[in-house]
């Protein structure tokens, strides 16, 4: 199915229809105005600013280091950029767990200082007053279960959640819940396919998967992880769509033996 260009700008109303009609939503993160450009003009209907940000663009082990402060200088780089893509932002750990009013203070400071249309979080039932203060400042919220990166000390693995029932039957009762509240969407990352398939279609929200299988309505990835910018990266989930770790590499390599060699700038590349 080709992208739906008509479309001025995606909203959570337009997601809610693609699921109706079928059509599914693709997601992908950015973090800055020239990456968001790019992803923006090749048709994306969500541009995730994710807290991943603190791993592919500061260098941090988990995603628990990167700030509030930050998250928004991410965010509004991407929001500059986006003119038909959804922007959602990823509220980064220790900015919404303390208790719901903190948790309502760092998405209104998100939405005021970037200019974002949505903010995800990470969690279920243990959050739902927080999800439910946000949703009553009128801002959308998306909900992220199964592999949650920052629970990743209470987890000690990024291998694949809810594999055995209570887990499973955990996360049913969560996404049910999340739905319930209002959220308008939610991601599940890294659990069995089998499960996303029942959860979508038990839901009337879009569901959004990563590693989760085809069952559901959208997919997200990382951007650097399906450029190939991440060399080393290769979870079974990942299709690497470029490999530009190589080809930005072999340019600088270029560019470093051009100017030893002066053969860079040439005569007519100069004044
Ligand atoms: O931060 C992020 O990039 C995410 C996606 C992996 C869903 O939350």
């Amino acid at each position: 199915m080709s992208v739906n260009k008509e479309i001025k700008r995606v909203t959570t109303h337009s997601l809610q229809a693609m699921k109706a009609k079928g059509e599914k939503i693709a997601m992908l993160t950015a973090y800055d105005y020239s990456m968001a450009t790019i992803v923006d003009d090749a048709g994306i209907d969500v541009i995730l600013v994710g807290d991943s940000a603190s791993n592919v663009m500061a260098g941090h082990e988990t995603t628990l280091p990167i700030t509030l402060d930050q998250m928004i200088y991410h965010a509004s780089s991407v929001v500059r950029a986006a003119k038909r893509a959804l922007v959602v932002v990823d509220l980064p750990f220790g900015s919404y767990q303390g208790n719901s009013k903190e948790a309502l203070n760092s998405a209104i400071r998100i939405m005021k200082e970037s200019g974002a249309h949505a903010i995800k979080l990470e969690g279920g039932v243990e959050i739902a007053e927080s999800v439910s203060r946000i949703l009553t400042a009128g801002i959308p919220v998306m909900g992220h279960l199964g592999l949650t990166p920052q629970s990743i000390y209470k987890f000690g693995t990024y291998t694949v959640r809810a594999k055995e029932e209570a887990e499973a039957q955990k996360l049913r009762e969560d996404c049910l819940k999340l739905q319930e509240l209002g959220c308008f969407s939610v991601v599940l990352e890294k659990i069995p396919a089998a499960l996303a398939k029942e959860v979508t279609s038990s839901l009337q929200i879009p569901t959004i998967g990563i590693g989760a299988g085809q069952g559901c309505d959208g997919q997200v990835l990382v951007i650097h992880d399906m450029l190939g910018i991440n060399k080393g990266f290769r979870p079974r989930f990942l299709r690497q769509y470029a490999n530009l770790y190589d080809v930005m590499n072999e340019a600088v390599q270029h560019y470093v033996s051009d100017v030893k060699a002066q053969d860079f700038p040439s005569d007519k590349e100069q004044y």
